[in-house]
């Protein structure tokens, strides 16, 4: 006789394990399939995220930071130091350190809510059944009351510079490097492009990063992408926009890359090219053609706003559905699947959703863009604060930057907050509260924020919508 499962959840990213253990506290009898499986041949549940994505670039992010800083901004705090060098093995094994501690925490947390966590390849048949293909043993057909699709996403490949995992990386390989490359090549300067360009240029490489749109991180606030070039460009970091890579050809020396820009045929040698120019929804072999599965004309599978798939009983969440590819969207979308499953009332604020970049200055913004803002017709105000008035961030000796609030004149309500600074991707929470519970900037305006502290600039900012900052001359 087959198992039988109330819940069975293909990926176990963080879209995925989080549906199972939302499930599971919810009463479900719930299994987690997941095939991952990292280049030394072990197995891993958390997905892109934890082995290949969110924290291990994290990891590498913190420790390039701490060397440059060390490098070239500890002197100024009287810290004398000599011969600071970096060891690559040594950050490279903090980070593997870092990422099977987290991995082996989600095995730990599938024991502790009686989740079977599955290894293998999972493929939905028709009627709810799920084929379960063992990394190791016979395959097994399970039953299912609801199954949740949670696959995931892998990085699209350009025909011209496919990847050979050794001089043409994706960003897992790029994660991986054992030494730090001399010249780089990053084609598209996305989040990834800028995360590991920031990574690999504080190390000492040169780095060129070609992007074929014209805009410049075409997705953020105008003024935000403008200011944030400026500080990559001081870093170092070769940007160049309207550049369509032709071709990448690989050898034992290193990359000829050919692209072309607003004056022709360009050439540049580079040591090793990261390829970073988005991902695609991954559904390789999820599900069997008569399982009645849609998708669009992006791939991605079809979902309603609640991510119920187009056949009963099947939700889809996390980067195979539509909308950002975020790790805290998917593990929304999966705590409102098990939710929905159980019977509850659940939603997800689409409109809500931090975007944080991991660079020096960060980036980050919730809500909408100025851009988007005057195109929607609404009269709106902003108001702007820079962090080189703000206490706390000149004792960090880190000024870059500004926070930047645009509020409806109508009714004053926030409608999109975005920093350019030091911790942004901390400091961007207050603006998601806020902006979950409606708020007018005079709420803002009347919150008390603690002095000193990186959260005062989005205090003044707010006070700036009105002209009425107290620590910078209102414009
Ligand atoms: P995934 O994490 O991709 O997990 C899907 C899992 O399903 C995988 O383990 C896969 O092996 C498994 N699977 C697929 N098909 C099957 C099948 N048929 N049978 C069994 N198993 C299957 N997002 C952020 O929010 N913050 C960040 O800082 C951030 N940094 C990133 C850095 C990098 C370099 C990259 C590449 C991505 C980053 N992301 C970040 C994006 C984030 O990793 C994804 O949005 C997130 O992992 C999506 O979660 P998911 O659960 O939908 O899919
Ligand atoms: P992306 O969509 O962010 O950026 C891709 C860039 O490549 C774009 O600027 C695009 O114009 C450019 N591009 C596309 N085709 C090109 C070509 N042929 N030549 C040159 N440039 C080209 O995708 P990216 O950076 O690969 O990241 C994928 C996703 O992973 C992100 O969108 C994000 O959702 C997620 N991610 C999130 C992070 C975070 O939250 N901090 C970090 C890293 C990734």
């Amino acid at each position: 006789m087959s198992r039988s499962f109330d819940l069975i959840v293909i990926g176990a990213g963080p879209a995925g394990y989080v549906a199972a253990i939302r499930a599971s506290q919810l009463g479900m009898n719930v299994a987690c399939i997941d095939e991952w499986e990292n280049l030394d041949g072990s197995n891993a549940f958390g997905g892109t995220c934890l082995n290949a994505g969110c924290i291990p670039s994290k990891a590498l992010l913190e420790s390039s930071e701490l060397f440059h800083r060390a490098e070239n901004e500890f002197g100024k705090h009287g810290i004398k130091m000599s011969g600071v060098a970096i060891d690559i093995a040594a950050m490279q094994k903090r980070k593997a350190t870092i990422v099977r501690q987290l991995t082996g925490g989600i095995a730990g947390l599938f024991k502790a809510n009686k989740i079977e966590g599955l290894v293998g390849h999972g493929k939905l048949l028709a009627g709810k059944k799920v084929e379960f293909t063992p990394t190791d043993g016979d395959v097994e057909v399970l039953d299912a009351r609801y199954v949740i699709l949670a696959s995931g996403s892998t990085p699209i490949e350009l025909a011209v510079a496919p990847f050979d995992g050794e001089r043409i990386v994706d960003s897992w390989g790029a994660l991986e490097f054992s030494e730090v490359p001399k010249t780089l090549g990053v084609v598209g300067a996305g989040i990834v492009g800028l995360e590991l360009s920031s990574v690999w240029n504080r190390l000492g490489a040169d780095v060129i990063i070609l992007e074929a749109m014209d805009d410049f991180l075409f997705m953020a606030d105008r003024q935000i992408a403008k200011d944030a070039v400026r500080h990559f460009k001081k870093q170092g970091l070769k940007i160049h926009l309207g550049a369509k890579v032709t071709s990448a050809k690989a050898s034992a020396k290193g990359v000829t890359v050919k692209y072309e820009d607003k004056d022709g045929s360009q050439t540049v040698n580079v040591e090793k090219l990261i390829v970073a120019v988005g991902r695609r929804a991954f559904t390789d072999g999820l599900f069997a053609d008569d399982a009645g599965v849609l998708t669009d004309d992006h791939g991605c599978i079809e979902v309603d706003d609640q991510c119920r798939s187009s056949v009963k009983g099947v939700f889809a969440v996390g980067d195979c559905v539509r909308g950002p590819m975020l790790a805290h969207k998917g593990s929304e979308e999966g705590v409102m699947a098990a939710d929905l499953i159980a019977g509850e009332i659940a939603e997800l604020n689409y409109n809500v959703i931090p975007s944080v970049i991991y660079t020096a200055p960060e980036i980050a913004w919730v809500g909408k863009t100025e851009e988007e803002v005057m195109a929607s017709g609404r009269p709106y105000k902003t108001g702007t604060f820079p962090f080189a008035a703000n206490g706390r961030a000149k004792v960090m000796e880190q000024t870059a930057g500004m926070v930047k609030i645009i509020a409806a004149k109508d009714d004053d309500e926030v409608l999109g907050v975005h920093i350019i600074g030091p911790m942004a991707g901390e400091l961007i929470s207050e603006a998601v509260l806020a902006m979950e519970f409606s708020a007018s900037t005079e709420d803002l305006q009347r919150t008390i924020h603690a002095h000193p502290s990186l959260t005062e600039a989005i205090h003044e900012a707010s006070l700036a919508v009105d002209k009425r900052a107290l620590n910078f001359i209102n414009k």
